[in-house]
């Protein structure tokens, strides 16, 4: 299988916190995963194997919310709050993805479930956590 490198995390992505990177470099390459096994022939049937990557993302990306959680409750960041209510919706919108009914058009949903995490991904890091003060700094205020 080729490897095609849809969803990046770009320098501008980065929060200069080394826990939140990695770990968010690890949704990306997850989401990455999927996106390969979407787009792959069509003759051979991925989607068991889709399904498993999502479940995968979605606990990986309550494990890295807490963690992120703790760390801004460590340095008393002050959005915490509006952080924690985005990680939320987010878990909460990836488990109402019930690929189970999805029968027609199974290509496409799964697209419009990649769409939806990529924008999520990109949209609240770069808006949100990039924000995010570092500890020393954090400390200095
Ligand atoms: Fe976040």
């Amino acid at each position: 299988m080729q490897t095609m490198k849809k969803y990046e995390l770009t320098k501008e992505y980065l929060t200069g916190i080394d826990m939140i990177d990695k770990e968010h470099a690890k949704l990306f390459d997850l989401a990455n995963e999927c996106y390969e096994l979407v787009m792959d022939d069509a003759s051979t049937d991925h989607y068991d194997r889709i399904v498993e990557l999502i479940d995968e993302l979605r606990d990986y990306a309550a494990t890295h919310f807490a963690h992120e959680e703790e760390y801004m409750e460590r340095v008393q960041y002050e959005r915490r709050f509006s952080e924690r209510y985005q990680h939320l919706r987010f878990i909460q919108k990836l488990s109402e993805v019930d690929l189970d009914s999805v029968d027609e058009n199974q290509q496409e949903y799964l697209l419009g479930i990649l769409d939806f995490l990529a924008r999520w991904l990109y949209g609240h890091i770069k808006g949100m956590d990039c924000r995010i003060p570092k500890e020393e700094d954090a400390a200095a205020k």
